[in-house]
């Protein structure tokens, strides 16, 4: 499967300057969709995972099939002010801003491997916020997926202690 025709570039979105990687085609795709989740749910399972971490709000179109497909546990990651009861929260510098990221506290288990799913590997802000919540609830990180990885932007240099697994590279 050739992932890469199923990713729209698009020039100046959401501001100038910026080439959006518009992952929606590949969605809207059954199977090309499926074959992406396939090959995330071969991978989670590899790891044993015992539950799916997504942040809000791409990371549930990934993670939440991957979860179903292993009848394991998807668990949410939500930015502020989203989640009803009591949460820990991280801080983070997006490729646009500053935002807090947040899981419920009783989410994770001491103990339960984790594999963290998303769209998108940009500036890595975003996976190092949720891998930091994930550690924070004694859960272990065993591995990320991710559809897209833009490499100019080193996300992987912040994640160098984790296996990282990408369908494809900008
Ligand atoms: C996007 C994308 C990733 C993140 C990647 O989400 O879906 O989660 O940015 O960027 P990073 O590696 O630089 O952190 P965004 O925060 O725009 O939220 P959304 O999915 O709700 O649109």
């Amino acid at each position: 499967m050739n992932y890469r025709d199923y990713i729209a570039i698009v020039k100046d979105f959401p501001k100038e300057g910026i080439i959006f990687k518009d992952i929606t085609p590949l969605l809207q795709d059954g199977p090309a969709y499926q074959s992406a989740i396939e090959e995330f749910a071969t991978y989670a399972n590899r790891l044993h995972a015992d539950v799916i971490v997504g942040p809000e709000a791409r990371g549930f179109v990934v993670g939440c099939p991957i979860a179903t497909s292993l009848k394991i546990g998807f668990v949410p990651v939500r930015k502020k002010g989203k989640l009803p009861r009591e949460t820990v929260e991280a801080t983070y510098g997006k490729e646009y801003g500053e935002d807090v990221l947040c899981l419920h506290r009783d989410a994770i288990k001491p103990g339960q491997k984790v594999v963290i799913a998303d769209d998108l590997l940009a500036t890595g802000g975003t996976i190092s916020a949720t891998i930091e919540l994930v550690e924070k609830l004694g859960g272990i990180v065993v591995g990320l997926c991710f559809l897209i990885e833009l490499t100019d932007l080193n996300g992987r240099e912040k994640l160098q202690n984790y296996d990282i697994f990408t369908l494809m590279e900008n």
